[in-house]
């Protein structure tokens, strides 16, 4: 069994303005031991995605179909109190600012105590010693001297080493990551994304990371899903998409990745334009606004999800649907 399976997962926030499609049918599978990199850019539904997971989706919005099995359980159907049994334990997440997930009144060691008295059965002295293990697991030099500190004495990377303490000492089977470096020094970056990456490898814990940088995905992922504006473009094994990328997106996407050798002033290649607003998300392919690729068909009806030969790699796009090609070998067979 997978241990997380996604499936048509709609949510929306129903706001005065109107009906805010943040994710908008979305299905996706994480085996264990596996990180899935989420990418796309701002406002594209990543984080909402992320959040339905760990069931901190809270009024104006509202999960309004699909399911979320983890280990078989769907998480849809629970009930607050039951969902809370899973957050912090079996589920973790970590998220860009730690600031937001500290208290900044009290001492770092203290709040995980707290939080490993709240759900294990250990005694005081246990959860101090796991505490401090864990101060050292996140690599931080003196683990001893920062039980003791209050978070504002710390810097943003120590912070966030803490926080991956905080998520990883219940050995949860999943870790959501919610881009955890953004706020981060470029250096610190990869300290802390080399640090989830072993952490995941000597725990066995699952990653669902989220970034918009294609760079962190080549690094980090074994799988990728590829969000634009509440939709899942394009998915599978990160070695066959970054080979093959196939939806215009996509390739987008990876064009924007900074190369060591490009020099510092050149331009990256970009895509034109901006994410559409959720609420009156463009008819047809989400994208055919952006797209230098648009067929017709795509302003008018939305592409279907297919898979690409044998393998996991799935796109929903029209220059690769069956039913188009055909449409275009008929016509080029009737001449009109
Ligand atoms: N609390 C909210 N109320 C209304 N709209 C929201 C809320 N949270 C997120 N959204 C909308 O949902 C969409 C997806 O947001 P999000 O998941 O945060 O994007 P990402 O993480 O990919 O940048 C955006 O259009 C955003 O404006
Ligand atoms: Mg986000």
């Amino acid at each position: 069994m997978a241990l997380l399976e996604v499936k048509n997962l709609r949510v929306y926030f129903h706001t005065r303005e109107g009906t805010v499609k943040a994710v908008d049918d979305v299905s996706f599978t994480l085996e264990k031991n596996e990180t899935l990199c989420l990418v796309g850019e701002s406002g594209c539904g990543k984080s909402v995605t992320a959040l339905s997971i760990i069931g901190l989706i809270s009024n104006p919005g509202k999960i309004e179909s699909g399911q979320i099995l983890f280990e078989g359980v769907d998480l849809v159907k629970l009930k607050k109190s039951e969902l809370r049994k899973f957050r912090g334990t079996e589920i973790s997440m970590i998220f860009q600012e730690p600031m937001t997930s500290l208290n900044p009144s009290l001492k770092v060691g203290f709040q995980i105590v707290e939080l490993l008295l709240e759900h294990f059965n250990v005694s005081k002295t246990e959860a101090k010693n796991l505490a401090v293990e864990f101060l050292k697991k996140v690599k931080i030099p003196d683990a001893v001297g920062t039980y003791d500190k209050y978070p504002h004495q710390l810097s943003g990377g120590m912070r966030q080493r803490v926080m991956i303490a905080m998520a990883l000492i219940s050995k949860p089977s999943l870790l959501i990551a919610d881009e955890p470096t953004t706020a981060l020094d470029v250096t610190i970056q990869l300290q802390i994304l080399e640090l989830i990456r072993d952490l995941k490898n000597s725990l066995g814990t699952s990653v669902i990371l989220i970034t918009h940088d294609m760079g962190v995905v080549a690094n980090l992922a074994d799988k990728v899903a590829v969000m634009y504006a509440g939709k899942i473009v394009e998915s599978g094994e990160v070695f066959e998409v970054f080979e093959n990328p196939l939806h215009p997106y996509t390739v987008g996407l990876l064009g924007s990745i900074p190369k060591l050798d490009t020099p510092k002033n050149s331009r990256l290649i970009s895509i034109p334009g901006n994410v559409p607003r959720l609420i009156n998300p463009p008819k047809g392919c989400r994208f055919h606004e952006r797209c230098s690729r648009k067929l017709e068909i795509c302003e008018i009806a939305e592409p279907p999800e297919m898979t690409i030969g044998n393998s996991n790699h799935r796109i929903a796009c029209w220059l690769y649907s069956d039913e188009f090609q055909g449409a275009v070998d008929t016509d080029e067979r009737y001449g009109s």
